[in-house]
């Protein structure tokens, strides 16, 4: 079946062969790994991106989600372009910074403060670090199948199964800092009670992995509530939903504020970097100037590309957009089209699955339990464990026409996919589920 997926990628396969010797099995991130080799790009514009060999794909991994208008756009492009002759690093201060995060305070409910960082990862080190120093307390309460980013801090509960850590190398103490449970309040509420340790609860507000799994109803609220009661703090991973969900995000648009709020992506229009967002108590732990011997103690943070100018302008260029609310709608009302039309193509086929998901994504689930195109009931274990080759056929068989997911089996719109690009993408999933299940290699209801 892959067959003709290699013999239209002759170059992407010659480089994966050389990458092989110079990078761990030849890619910068597991994720980027991909059966039966990963494509190398080689330009990209709008919703669309070329490979090495020339092949053009609808992308719809969008920088893994960074790239809410597309590739390359104008005004992002001429921000940085503006940029780049001035100088790319002052080591001190720049206006532009100052800008970016007033920007950040307007449009973010929680931003009373902000700090910037240079990755969602970082995002999520600084955002435990403030929370245990304002607390006094040691441990993490995050949930089954949330994902925030590859920290030490959180290596436990990515992925089936949930309590158990998913890579080696991370100090037990670290990981027995880190509690687990059912994304659920009333497990919430008996991990709070149960240990007066907890100084932080964080999750994806738009449910596991930007929505795969979504959250049960009134979910943030009752953190909300149980964070008072227990005197944690609740921390919002919106790297993801930050700028995408509305303009102020997922607290945005569910209307519940966090204490921090962890930033990356959108934030830089796609460029390098990040932010820790707060209230202005805790995030008063990292001001030099505060005095801070009746407090619990100065938080040390630093970063020689934090705010850097480039990513500065083209984080200031993205929100001057974002703000609008504009490409939001748009984007949002492209996936919900897409979800519909690939919704049918599985009912058609009769596949069991569903095709699913909160905003301007999408998320394809493969396997029983959904019922008439809804997941019903299907928690992370079903909907975190379809089986390994049938997400890798998925994807293949997908890349092979000319669409390309972005992670696991789903994927975003931007503002700038087209109509024509949701039908071709439509045309291109029916044909790649019909060979999928001529292969057996899905289920049939
Ligand atoms: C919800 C969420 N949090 C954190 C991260 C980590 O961000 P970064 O890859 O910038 O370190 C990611 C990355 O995809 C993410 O999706």
């Amino acid at each position: 079946m892959s067959e003709e997926f290699e013999r239209a990628r002759p170059r992407s396969k010659a480089l994966y062969e050389r990458a092989r010797s110079a990078l761990p099995g030849g890619v910068t991130s597991e994720l980027r790994a991909a059966h039966p080799f990963p494509i190398f790009f080689k330009r990209a514009e709008g919703p669309y991106k070329w490979d090495a060999d020339g092949n053009k794909y609808i992308d719809y991994s969008m920088g893994s989600a960074a790239l809410l208008l597309g590739h390359s756009h104008p005004l992002i492009t001429q921000a940085v372009a503006d940029q780049l002759p001035k100088g790319t690093l002052y080591t001190h201060l720049t206006e532009l910074e100052v800008e970016w995060a007033e920007r950040v305070q307007r449009l973010v409910p929680s931003a009373e403060r902000v700090r910037f960082v240079n990755s969602g990862t970082e995002a999520s080190i600084l955002a435990f670090r403030v929370a245990r120093a304002a607390t006094g307390r040691s441990k993490i309460l995050r949930f089954e199948g949330h994902f925030h980013g590859w920290g030490d801090d959180t290596s436990v509960g990515i992925k089936i199964p949930f309590d158990e850590p998913h890579t080696p190398g991370v100090l037990s103490a670290v990981n027995e800092a880190v509690v687990v449970c059912p994304a659920d309040a009333a497990s919430a509420e008996k991990a709070l009670a149960s240990d007066p340790d907890i100084a932080a609860i964080i999750l994806e507000p738009s449910g596991a992995s930007w929505g795969t799994v979504p959250l049960p109803e009134n979910f943030l609220a009752d953190l909300r509530a149980l964070a008072d009661k227990h005197g944690a703090l609740l921390i919002f991973d919106e790297v993801i939903s930050g700028f995408r969900w509305s303009p102020g995000g997922a607290q945005g648009l569910y209307g519940v504020t966090p204490d921090l709020t962890m930033l990356a992506k959108n934030l830089t229009g796609g460029l390098p970097g990040g932010a820790v967002a707060g209230r202005e108590k805790p995030m008063r732990l990292l001001d030099p100037t505060f005095d801070h011997t009746k407090t619990p103690g100065f938080v040390f943070h630093r970063g020689t590309f934090s705010a850097n100018p480039l990513s500065a302008a083209a984080g200031i260029a993205a929100l001057e957009i974002f703000e609008t609310g504009e490409p939001q709608r748009r984007a949002d009302a492209l996936a919900a089209k897409l979800r519909e039309g690939m919704g049918r193509i599985l009912i058609r086929h009769e596949v069991a699955g569903a095709v699913y998901g909160p905003s301007s994504t999408f998320h394809i689930y493969l396997g029983p339990g959904a019922r008439k195109g809804y997941i019903g009931g299907l928690g992370p274990r079903e909907l975190k464990g379809i089986p390994p080759a049938r997400v890798q056929a998925l994807q293949r068989a997908l890349r092979q026409r000319g669409a390309d997911l972005l992670s696991y089996t789903g994927g975003v719109t931007s503002s700038v996919h087209t109509e024509e690009d949701i039908d071709r993408t439509i045309e291109i999933f029916d044909d790649a589920i019909k060979e999928l299940a001529e292969n057996d290699l899905i289920e049939r209801l």
